[in-house]
């Protein structure tokens, strides 16, 4: 067993997910200006430092997924962020591309950069603390797109980060996200999402990255955010499975969802009832950004010193994911808190 491969394993084993932090400043000030508290260096260290000493961080989060700031930063003890992610025996990753930008040939789609510089900063972000990394490539979806332009960019651009962290020893998660916006069905997401990650891992193999030692980070398979079609949970997961199990290569250890706009308990009830049918060796889990901290975010914004009450609403979350990709949940452990 790889190095690699045993760094994914300890991130996804017995059930435990990822927190995505990784909010660009401008993205968490969206959402701190949304629950009325400033964003300010300070405000985010301290939400985020609430977050990273609840108790569930042992048994429910492996990995959290930091930003550029919060790296760097300190708690008022003096230790450093990876070193209070690492008490609880949890991993510290990093997002390490630098946003998406305007696709040039197809201008209303965008691609994802940072390529450029990226092997040095790896190396300091290694120093830092960091064992794992995230890019996002990301992928509107229409009649009309994503365009091969876009698939092909992403998916080189994707390849090349992973190939690129796997040389500084570190697991990269592929993050090829097909957005939710829109009208479209779920057939159409997951023709255009098995497009998508069909291209990533055809880039993947040709750039040498070696797929025990990758955590892909997709979307499920839902219909658009503005489409009139209902699908069930059990749909959701069988159409979620088929996309995995045509385009994801076996060697791949884990899967772990992003959450998309989903609600908490949508984004829970969906990936438990893909762990009840998973009939694949992938482990599938989570890497929830919004379907973790939301309601936390919430509570946290009444009073910003309430620590402990914060934390009860994060842990209960995290339990709750933890026992959805593990296929153990359901609806009525919501109100048992
Ligand atoms: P959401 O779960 O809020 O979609 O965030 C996950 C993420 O990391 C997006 O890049």
């Amino acid at each position: 067993m790889s190095e690699l491969n045993k760094i994914a394993l300890q991130i996804l084993s017995e059930g435990k997910g990822i927190l995505a932090a990784d909010e660009s400043t401008a993205t968490m000030s969206k959402r701190l200006d949304a629950v009325k508290v400033q964003s300010n260096e300070i405000n985010r260290l301290l939400f985020r430092q609430t977050l990273f000493s609840s108790l569930s961080m042992k048994e429910c989060i492996g990995g959290v997924i930091l930003y550029d700031e919060t790296i760097r930063q300190k708690t008022s003890t003096g230790k450093t962020i990876p070193e209070l992610i690492n008490s609880s025996g949890s991993l510290t990753g990093i997002k390490v591309d630098t946003g998406a930008k305007i696709l040039a040939g197809s201008i209303e789609e965008k691609v994802t950069e940072g390529l450029d510089g990226l092997r040095e900063r790896l190396k300091d972000y290694y120093k830092l603390g960091a064992r794992f990394t995230k890019w996002r490539g990301v992928y509107s979806i229409s009649n009309k797109y994503p365009s091969d332009l876009s698939i092909s960019s992403n998916a080189h651009a994707l390849a090349r980060y992973a190939s690129l962290v796997q040389e500084a020893e570190m697991v990269p998660i592929i993050e090829p996200e097909v957005l939710m916006d829109g009208e479209h069905t779920a057939r159409d997401c997951l023709n255009k999402t098995s497009r998508v990650i069909r291209r990533c891992f055809e880039e993947l193999e040709l750039n040498n990255v070696d797929l025990s030692g990758i955590i892909l980070k997709p979307n499920m398979i839902l219909p658009g955010a503005n489409s009139n079609e209902k699908i069930s949970n059990e749909e959701i997961a069988e159409l979620t499975l088929e996309c995995l199990k045509n385009n994801v290569p076996p060697t791949v250890p884990g899967i772990a969802f992003l959450s998309g706009g989903q609600s908490e308990i949508e984004a829970t009830a969906n990936l438990n009832k893909i762990n009840i049918k998973n009939d694949t060796d992938f482990i599938l889990s989570y890497s929830y950004g919004r379907a973790l901290q939301q309601s936390a975010l919430k509570f946290w914004s009444k009073d910003i010193n309430n620590i402990a009450g914060t934390q009860e609403i994060f842990d209960h979350r995290a339990k709750m994911c933890t026992l959805a990709s593990q296929g153990k949940w359901s609806e009525n452990l919501e109100n048992k808190k």
